[in-house]
């Protein structure tokens, strides 16, 4: 018997989702994609014509019942992520919301209150932990390889580049560097530090450098662009958090410095062993003799394909989230305390929700 197509609908008609959400969706036969929905009807519009996605609705609501979509995307600016997200969970549909997965903490635990009465699955767009890497050091971290991990250090410094639009306005995105790239390395690093929980946080952020007027520099293609221009948000963060297991991360993050630009990187520090990623280096001591190691992989993998084929797969089968609610309301719940900790210039405690 032939399965029944997962009917996808996209809410949000930006860059991520043509970028991302749109040719991973296509491009598995057990999806068809029902609709498109954006405050921006002629953005829908032209990213449906663009995908052959057949109809736009003027809102979520016709996208569910009209539609009949039983798995949303939430690709819009992040303010509006909660809403959107507890009102397809509410009607029925399984949800993969772009991260941040909400703005406050309060959301995000009705988030997973509502994941929980509803049934469905919701999965955070955490791109960065479906690269071959962070997969291939999450392996070894979780096969106790570097025995107990104590300490992580985090970094995504851009010498110039932050996006635009909505990005930089603090009532849209509830926040500049942080909530935009900080978000990746402080779940990254979490995750393989073995997903701890957090218990205090001391944090700075400043805006320093942005908005610039640097030339010939790129950045991520926002579609939403408004005429507005406040950019009212932060440049760049650091932050120290404190683990209930006594572990400590260590995370910074820029849209813009005056210094060396990096990748997103992550060093660990356990007792038997280290790692670095990006590159990913292995730091042991075997027989009594410092070893440092290169792990050897010669396939590309995309991360975006891989993340949307494990969404698709945990749809398709009922199966687990690859990167469940709860991931999520940790996640926001550090990225809250760091906001706080960064006004009130002291260190705070991180919310307990889950
Ligand atoms: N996982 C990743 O690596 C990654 C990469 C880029 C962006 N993102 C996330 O994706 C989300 C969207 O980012 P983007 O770069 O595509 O932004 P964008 O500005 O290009 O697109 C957002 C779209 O949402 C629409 N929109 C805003 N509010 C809406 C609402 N209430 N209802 C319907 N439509 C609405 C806008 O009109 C716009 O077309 C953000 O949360 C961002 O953090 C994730």
């Amino acid at each position: 018997m032939q399965q029944e197509k997962i009917r996808v609908g996209i809410v949000g008609a930006g860059a991520v989702a043509r970028i991302c959400h749109l040719p991973n969706y296509l491009s598995d036969p057990r999806v068809e994609v029902v609709g498109i929905v954006d405050i921006n009807q002629e953005r829908a519009q032209a990213l449906a014509d663009e995908f052959g996605v057949p109809a736009v609705y003027p809102s979520t609501t016709e996208l569910l019942s009209e539609g009949g979509a039983n798995c949303i995307s939430v690709c819009v600016a992040n303010a509006f992520h909660a809403p959107i997200v507890l009102e397809a969970l509410q009607g029925g549909a399984d949800v993969l919301v772009e991260k941040p997965m909400t703005l406050t903490t309060a959301e995000a635990a009705e988030v997973a209150a509502t994941v929980k009465s509803s049934g469905r699955l919701l999965m955070v767009g955490m791109t960065n932990r479906f690269g071959l890497s962070s997969e291939v050091l999450a392996r070894y971290a979780q096969a106790g390889e570097f025995g107990d991990l104590y300490y992580a250090r985090a970094a995504m410094l851009r010498r110039r580049g932050n996006p635009a639009g909505w990005f930089t306005n603090s009532k849209l995105s509830g926040g500049g560097a942080m909530m935009d790239i900080g978000v990746h390395a402080i779940d990254l690093a979490w995750y393989l530090l073995g997903r701890p929980r957090p218990v205090r946080v001391s944090a700075v952020m400043r805006r320093e450098i942005a908005p610039y007027e640097t030339e010939y520099v790129s950045s991520w293609p926002t579609a939403d662009r408004p005429p507005d221009g406040i950019f009212d948000v932060e440049d760049f963060m650091t932050a120290f958090i404190r683990f209930e297991n006594g572990a400590a991360l260590e995370a910074a993050v820029a849209w813009a410095v005056n210094g060396p630009e990096t990748q997103l990187t992550v060093d660990l520090y356990g007792n038997k062993g280290g790692a670095s990623l990006n590159p990913l280096k292995v730091y042991t001591e075997t027989a009594g003799v410092l070893s440092d190691a290169e792990p050897v992989i010669r396939v590309k993998r995309d991360p975006y394909a891989e993340e949307f084929a494990q969404w698709i797969e945990a749809v398709a089968t009922r199966g687990q989230s690859p990167v469940p609610v709860e991931d999520g309301v940790t996640v926001v719940s550090i990225l809250e305390a760091i906001r706080r900790s960064a006004v009130e210039g002291c260190e705070v405690e991180v919310p307990q929700v889950v």
